[in-house]
């Protein structure tokens, strides 16, 4: 695939040979030919990882450590990132999820690029153009290698970087059992003033051990707040909750605001209340108590105001969701489909340049599906038929569950090949993935 060619070519690799030629390289693997504003160096090895309880995990570290270093860049920024791998038999790369990078940066193994073996190194280069939350992950057996530890948060912040206590929380699942927010499983103490503006990012990069059926549920008590971003896409207006859980999907960010009150606030995952965040102010107070039944935040009747309304689309697919007896990589069993197929013989999205693409995600199995498209966001139309009232929001990572009917629609306004694939990773591997191709 030419794409991929041109991606191995660095600087010395030949100068282009017309104009034309250099613009399309440079749109489809971003530039190569200028200074970086921010230089991250990544080395993927195997490591102890410590729990806060005080246990340890044998897992798989960038530079020792897992979550790896956070990317933290600006709007605009061009960031070069070198990945060195030094974990033995395994594959690696770097996919940024939620980054709508060129296709060729997209780390995906077998498809943008191959896997960077045991000793080898690939550095990755894009323009950081969205602000928000991210993260990163590697995407080669990945139901195994981010469960063990490959994975970090990358965020993009504005060019003027308003003035708030800025929390990154990445809720992980540990050897199949621990939930944690990093490696904090249990509460993790922090002082903040009362009055200062907070911030969390959350992001949940895995399988929710409880159950296949439910999302993890997130709860934050102890003050009122807004949800004012979605995977990374802001929300206007959102109105003040409280009390209220937070399903997030695996792969899917929330942004939390709210100002630091007098007493404790507190964010779990309800199936582990234990772990979780405590932020305190200096003269502490109560833990606040988990509400027994508490409503559920619902995007559906939220979302930007600004969004486009798609007048006119070009295609639409239907994809449905659904399980049958199948024989898939050593697998025999009840397993994920789209379409009554397995990947590779999954459907792939053809799409044009600028189309406007209409999807209908329908899940007939009893597993919730957080369903990922890569390089693309899409706005969420309708659940079940109702529509998103008057502002539907934007999406990355779309949990379908039982019985669901989404209704969703994007621009094809990033050339490629690109992953379209269930996020619980477990289904991924058991072929519940498809492509998305521009003609
Ligand atoms: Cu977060 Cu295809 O992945
Ligand atoms: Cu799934």
């Amino acid at each position: 695939m030419s794409m991929m060619d041109h991606n191995l070519v660095d600087h010395g690799g030949g100068p282009p040979t017309s104009h034309a030629a250099r613009t399309s390289v440079d749109a489809l693997t971003g530039p190569r030919d200028i200074v970086p504003d921010k230089v991250f160096t990544l080395t993927a090895e195997p490591g102890k990882i410590s729990l806060s309880s005080g246990g340890s995990i044998d897992g798989w570290t960038f530079n020792g450590t897992s979550p790896g270093p956070e990317i933290r860049v600006r709007e605009g920024d061009l960031v070069e990132i070198k990945l060195y791998n030094k974990i033995p038999d395994l594959g690696v790369t770097l996919h940024w999820h939620g980054l709508d990078v060129p296709n060729a940066q997209d780390g995906v193994a077998g498809l943008t690029q191959e896997a960077v073996p045991n000793g080898g190194s690939h550095t990755y280069r894009f323009r950081a153009e969205q602000v928000g939350s991210f993260w990163y992950h590697t995407h080669q057996a990945s139901s195994e290698a981010v469960a063990k530890g490959l994975f970090g948060s990358l965020i993009v912040e504005p060019r003027t970087r308003p003035a708030v206590e800025d929390i990154t929380v990445l809720s992980h699942v540990w050897n199949e059992e621990i939930s944690a927010f990093g490696t904090a499983d249990t509460m993790q103490r922090k002082r903040i003033k009362p009055g200062t503006p907070v911030r969390i990012r959350l992001t949940n990069t895995g399988i929710n051990p409880a159950s296949d059926t439910t999302s993890t549920e997130f709860l934050l008590t102890g003050t009122p707040f807004r949800v004012t971003a979605i995977d990374g896409t802001p929300l206007h207006g959102p109105t003040e909750l409280r009390d209220t859980t937070l399903e997030l999907a695996n792969g899917g960010r929330y942004d939390l605001s709210f100002t630091m009150p007098d007493g404790p606030v507190r964010l779990v995952d309800r199936n582990a209340p234990d772990a979780g965040l405590l932020l305190e102010p200096n003269e502490g107070g109560p833990v606040p108590t988990l509400p027994e039944d508490p409503p559920a935040f619902d995007p559906l009747s939220y979302g930007s105001p600004e969004t486009p309304r798609f007048t006119r689309f070009d295609r639409r697919f239907k994809l449905i969701l659904d399980d049958g007896l199948s024989f898939h990589d050593g697998v025999f069993g009840l397993l994920p489909m789209i379409n009554g197929t397995q990947f590779p013989d999954t459907p792939t999205l053809m799409v044009r340049e600028n189309e406007v693409i209409h999807t209908t995600l329908i899940n007939r199995s009893h597993e919730v599906h957080p369903m990922h498209l890569h390089g693309h966001h899409a706005l969420v139309l309708s659940r079940n038929g109702v529509p998103s009232t008057g502002s539907p929001w934007w999406t990355d990572t779309l949990d379908v569950r039982p019985g669901e009917i989404f209704e969703i629609a994007f621009v094809a306004d990033n050339p490629g090949i690109w992953m379209d694939h269930c996020h619980n990773l477990e289904h991924a591997r058991n072929g519940m993935v498809m492509h998305l191709a521009y003609e």
